[in-house]
Formats: C-alpha cells, structure tokens, sequence
C-alpha cells in the first residue's frame, strides 16, 4: 500500500519537502486536482513523474512556483503577465510565458520547449511545501496518462496503484478541473485550456488580442483522447439506456447529479469524481446530461468531448 500521510499530520510538510529534496516524488494536494510533484530543477526526480505516469515524454509539465518573485527566475515576465498574476495568482491559472535562459528548471520539464508553464497553486500544501523546499515544482495531475483526473487520494491510490510514492491528503479538491493554461505572447493570449478562470475574463486583461486554441500544438498534453474512463461515455443524454450509469445535470436526475441546482462550480468540483463512480458501478456505459456551455461550462463540456473521444 501507498504511504498517505494526513496534510494535518505535524510531519507532513517536513516529510515532503525531505522526499523531494532526495529526488523523489510525492502526490500533493492542490485545489484543482491532486498532483505528482517532483522538484523542478531535478531532471531525475521528473524522469519518475514520466514513468509512474507513462506519460510520453514530449508531454511538458507545469512547474508550480511560490509567487511572482519565483516566476520571475524563471520567465520572462511581461506587463500582461504582471497584471495576470496580480488579478488571479493565487489560482487555477498557469502561464505560459518565455523561459529565461538562467532558468534552473530542467529541459524534461519543458520538454524543450523554449517556454515555460508557471502556476502558483492557491491551496497551503503546495504553498508551504514550495516555500520550504524553495525550487519550484514540477506536477502533472496524479493518475496515469489519459484517464480520469484525481481530485481525491482514494483516486490517486486506485490509479497509481503501488507505484505511489508518498500521498498527502488534505480531503478533496475544491475546484476540482485543472487549472486554465493560457500562453502570454507579448501583449496578447492564447488560451491553450479552458479552466475556472474563464475565457471572458482573461479577454478583459487583454484588449490587444485573445485567441482560443483547441490544444495539441501550443499545448501538447491537449489531446483529444483525455481524462477517460474505460467504459463508453454519451454525452447530451436525457435518459440512462440499458445498462447505462446516467450522470444528471440540473432536471435530468440520472444515477448521481452533478448538480441537481444547474450549478455549475458544483458541477465542475463533483466532475471528475462522479466518473469515477460510473467508471467502477456495475453498469456496462456512462451517460452524462448535457452541460451548459457558458462560463465554468465551457471547461466542463471540454473535458467531457475528451473523456467521450474514441
Ligand atoms: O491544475 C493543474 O494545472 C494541475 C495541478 C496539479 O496543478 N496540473 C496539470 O498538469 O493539469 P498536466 O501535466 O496534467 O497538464 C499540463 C498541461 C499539458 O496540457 C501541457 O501540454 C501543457 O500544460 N504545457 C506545459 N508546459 C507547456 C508549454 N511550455 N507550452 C504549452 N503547453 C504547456
Ligand atoms: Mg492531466
């Protein structure tokens, strides 16, 4: 079994940071989804992220940095990025800004890339962890590659199975979908993925471009097949067919609701979660009730295309 560690456990933190430090890496919570961290400027320590990921290696990872002052040892920080960090860091926001050529983080992190993917995670785990060990950290979602995100411990335990390193666990995620990613060009965006800090007010930031990017080359992790279960996955239904696990949505009541009130910030955090209860009931297919697409919507309808992708 896995070694869980409670985030109110007085060790818990000096634990951690002791792992990481050694090179090793550790499932820590965030308040999007539960992460594999490795110390950034380890290429090592990511090289085991990769394999208890299987995740291919051209796949680059976010590096979760302390604040501002951390980012900017690492990226080149322009205006807009300023202002991006200032309105929403704290946050489910990574940026994917010029990596400084004094950056230590190691090139497996960036998969080469001459860009960097920054995000200062909200939640105090991450926080403190980042702050003692004082490097950022390298933390792709905790489960292996194309399947459902974890937004639990249980979730990373059954996903990782004994190739678990150490977990902490601080209960669920409260966003519960992966962070909005959205590439800085100079003064223009690019959202490369859709995420709680929605479209509308990253567009508001930038008055001198904003573009969407439905992933694959700015964002190389974005492909179509993603966050999947193993059985069949409907979308758009009203009712369960035979045999099916029906996740409702506001008046279709389904099996499990992901919001019986059409909430959609409830809706997102309960996501990832009730697929993975249809994924392991009885039932032979998964049926999801359609979703509003406006606001939160728009990052819950692109992670349901991708988990329903064949
Ligand atoms: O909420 C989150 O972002 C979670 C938690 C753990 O922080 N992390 C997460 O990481 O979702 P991951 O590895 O599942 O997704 C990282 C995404 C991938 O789609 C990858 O292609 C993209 O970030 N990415 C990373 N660096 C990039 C770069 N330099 N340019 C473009 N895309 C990049
Ligand atoms: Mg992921």
């Amino acid at each position: 079994m896995p070694r869980l560690l409670s985030a109110s456990d007085p060790e818990a933190i000096s634990e951690a940071v002791s792992a990481l430090g050694r090179g090793a890496p550790v499932v820590l919570p965030t308040e999007t989804v539960y992460g594999l961290a490795a110390d950034a400027a380890n290429g090592e320590a990511v090289a085991k992220v990769y394999a208890v990921k299987g995740r291919p290696a051209f796949n680059p990872l976010i590096a979760h940095v302390s604040g501002p002052g951390m980012a900017a040892d690492h990226a080149d920080l322009s205006p807009l990025a300023e202002r991006l960090m200032a309105e929403f860091w704290p946050g489910p926001l990574s940026l994917v800004l010029p990596r400084r050529k004094e950056s230590t983080i190691a090139a497996l992190v960036t998969a080469g890339l001459d860009t960097v993917a920054l995000r200062m995670p909200a939640h105090p785990v991450p926080q403190k962890v980042i702050t003692a060990l004082g490097r950022p950290l390298a933390a792709p979602s905790a489960n292996r590659t194309e399947t459902i995100s974890p937004t639990t411990a249980a979730h990373v335990v059954r996903s990782l199975g004994e190739d678990a390193p150490l977990i902490i666990d601080a209960g669920p995620c409260d966003v519960g979908l992966e962070s909005t990613i959205v590439a800085v060009e100079g003064d223009r965006l690019v959202l490369l993925r859709p995420g709680t800090v929605t479209a509308d007010r990253l567009s508001a930031l930038a008055p001198l471009g904003f573009a969407q990017e439905d992933g694959g080359v700015r964002a190389p992790g974005m492909t179509k097949r993603h966050y999947a279960p193993s059985k069949a996955l409907r979308l758009d239904a009203k009712t369960a067919k035979p045999g099916e696990f029906l996740i409702g949505f506001g008046d279709v009541e389904g099996d499990e609701t992901l919001s019986e009130t059409g909430d959609l910030a409830e809706a997102a955090a309960r996501l990832f979660a009730l697929l993975h209860v249809a994924d392991r009931s009885d039932s032979t297919a998964i049926a999801v009730a359609s979703v509003p697409g406006e606001g939160l919507g728009a990052a819950i309808n692109d992670r349901l295309r991708r988990a329903a992708s064949a």
